[in-house]
């Protein structure tokens, strides 16, 4: 019964606009605290952390939503699979935008020559580069475009980033010998990443000749 509460409200029209204001809060929160210059002593070290970061959580609640639909019977969940995955773009994005213009002041000699030092960078990049076909075909017309298997088949990717996102963030915490929140991302992403192979093999059990 509270779980069917929870289905209707996940369902009713007010939960869209309420989960994208929720997913703008830590945008609204960084130009907040520019404009009161409360970053910090290194705002643009903050803002590259506080992305990168947001970037990893948005991921996570992304790959929530296959299991929290088929474990709670909350389909109306799909709904909100497409702004969350658009948003986790937009992190990436911004992100990005903090490394390129922040850190690194728009300098491209400057970004050549630190990639080669600190190589957790190029992982980010590539999975900010399998981010664009996703983010580019999160639309409907895209799916009815490349048809719906092949829709399902490039949108699995998302594993693979979530994966390199990791790689990304062990690599550069490894440099500071500092792991407790590495472990606690890669304990949910392998947790995620479990119920999802478990549930494919499952599926195929139930239906022989099938994929999802
Ligand atoms: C899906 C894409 C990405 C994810 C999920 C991601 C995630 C993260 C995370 C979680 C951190 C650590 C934050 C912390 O220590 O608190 C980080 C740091 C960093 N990321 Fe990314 N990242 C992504 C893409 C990129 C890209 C495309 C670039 C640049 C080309 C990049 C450059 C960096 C840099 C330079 C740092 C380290 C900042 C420092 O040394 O303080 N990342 N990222």
């Amino acid at each position: 019964m509270y779980f069917a509460s929870i289905h209707r409200a996940i369902g009713a029209p007010f939960a869209k606009p309420l989960v994208f204001v929720l997913a703008l809060l830590p945008l609204a929160y960084w130009l907040s605290a520019l404009w009161k210059d409360a970053l910090g002593a290194n705002p643009a070290e903050a803002l590259l952390r506080g992305t990168g970061l947001w970037t990893l959580r948005m991921l996570c609640v992304l790959l929530l939503v296959s299991p929290m639909r088929e474990a709670m019977g909350w389909t109306a969940l799909a709904r909100l699979r497409r702004m969350l995955g658009l948003f986790v773009f937009f992190y990436a994005l911004v992100h990005l935008l903090a490394y390129v213009w922040l850190d690194q002041s728009g300098q491209w000699e400057d970004i050549l020559g630190d990639i080669p030092k600190r190589p957790f960078i190029l992982v980010g990049l590539l999975a900010f580069l399998l981010l664009v076909p996703l983010a580019l075909t999160s639309f409907n017309a895209a799916i009815r475009w490349m048809g719906a298997a092949r829709w399902r088949h490039l949108h699995r990717a998302v594993y693979g980033i979530a994966l390199l996102a990791l790689l990304h963030f062990f690599w550069m915490r490894a440099g500071k010998r500092n792991f407790d929140q590495v472990a606690l991302y890669a304990a949910l992403i392998g947790v995620l990443l479990a119920w999802r192979v478990g549930h494919r093999f499952i599926r195929r059990g139930a239906r022989p000749g099938t994929s999802r």
